[in-house]
């Protein structure tokens, strides 16, 4: 195969990127997730030929044929990653090549081949360079990125495509929850799992969400913010959120985490509070907490947080935690203490605001 590691990229700047008013005025308030920049990165790959074509262009719509095997098996993966501005005005990412890794071991489960590391990081290195007027002049502003790739070979029969393409794109974001709460609500998920052992739970593909979805329809009709799952053999064990992984932190000093094992996402976040959770003196403890466990903890006080943690979320305290049996409140239903130093730690890092003493944050210019 072609040695391709070390594509040239091809890069053209749009011919028609938002006006500097209308940017700004958008930039004002951005949500998460509906507003997009003006350029994407954009890379092919066919069987024998290897990784080709590596190009960042304006962000355009993409014609697809009605046989993209995509459409019809769901070969698919995504990352999320954001980029931030630090505090001297310089542009970072996270742990970006955890990201890249990440996408290879999706690649690995989805049976799609593995784009090189390097290829990932400069694809999405450019795309912030070149967009880089887009990130939002707000408290907890970035530049939300998502690359993925999909089988865009155009055959109906079942088996891993030889054609695929990858595309990074950039969503300028705030908070991830609407709300804006200090602490979320969350619905447990009775009649739903999102994974199984054996299943695709561990890797980052669009097929894991597109499961949850129903799940997350009940949280929302029942006024949550988010679905947790439990694990799909006994439903019993607290697994994770549609989006997020969870902490457990008890008044021992203990801060529990579900063991990954194939079912959940390995988040980088999680990773990087575990880390940091040490430093704080905590024990982390990765092991399976069951729902009853929880609610019990809850109401004699042994446990006194609960938090989601993840690249869109950050870090959020649960408040209170809804079940078809009820509800029960966790603290005092409000952000926790140490959930809120934790929160703090990572993104000072994150936004170069204390010292970065792992090597996670990654310059750009
Ligand atoms: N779990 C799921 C299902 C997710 O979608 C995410 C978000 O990417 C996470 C956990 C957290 O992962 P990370 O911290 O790498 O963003
Ligand atoms: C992320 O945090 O990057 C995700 O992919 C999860 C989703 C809630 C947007």
């Amino acid at each position: 195969m072609a040695n391709d590691e070390y594509l040239e990229f091809l890069i053209e700047k749009s011919d028609s990127p938002a006006t500097v008013t209308d940017r700004q005025a958008a930039l004002e308030n951005p949500g998460f997730g509906s507003l997009f920049t003006d350029h994407m990165a954009m890379i092919r790959y066919t069987e024998g030929r290897g990784w080709h074509d590596a190009r960042i262009q304006k962000r355009e719509t993409i014609a697809m044929d009605p046989a993209s095997s995509v459409l019809h098996y769901a070969q698919e993966i995504f990352e999320g990653m954001k980029a931030y501005r630090l505090a001297d005005g310089a542009t970072a990412l996270f742990r970006p090549d955890e990201n890249a890794r990440r996408f290879q071991a999706s690649a690995r489960r989805m049976a799609m081949p593995e784009l090189p590391e390097s290829l990932f990081l400069e694809s999405v290195e450019k795309l912030v360079d070149i967009d880089r007027d887009w990130f939002p002049p707000v408290e907890g502003g970035s530049l939300y990125l998502r690359p993925f790739m999909f089988a865009s070979e155009v055959f109906l029969g079942v088996r891993p495509a030889k054609e695929y393409l990858y595309l990074a794109i950039a969503s300028p974001a705030g908070a991830y929850f609407k709300s804006g709460a200090s602490a979320v609500t969350i619905w447990v998920s009775s009649d739903y799992s999102r994974a199984a052992q054996g299943g695709t739970g561990a890797a980052k593909c669009g097929g894991n969400y597109a499961a949850s979805l129903v799940a997350q329809a009940e949280a929302i009709e029942r006024n949550c913010d988010q679905v947790v799952f439990l694990d799909a053999a006994e439903h019993r064990w607290v697994e994770e959120l549609g989006g997020m992984n969870v902490f457990f932190v008890m008044e021992d000093g203990r801060l529990i985490t579900p063991p990954l094992g194939g079912t959940i996402l390995p988040g980088i976040t999680r990773e990087s509070i575990m880390t940091l959770a040490r430093e704080e003196g905590l024990t982390v403890e990765e092991k399976p907490y069951a729902i009853d466990q929880w609610e019990a903890d809850a109401k004699s006080g042994k446990l006194l947080e609960t938090f989601a943690c993840g690249t869109a979320a950050v870090v959020t305290s649960i408040g209170t935690v809804r079940s078809e049996n009820g509800d029960f409140t966790i603290g005092s239903g409000g952000p926790g203490q140490l959930t809120e130093k934790l929160r703090m730690r990572l993104v000072d890092i994150q936004r170069g605001q204390a010292e970065d003493t792992h090597g996670w944050v990654k310059r750009l210019f």
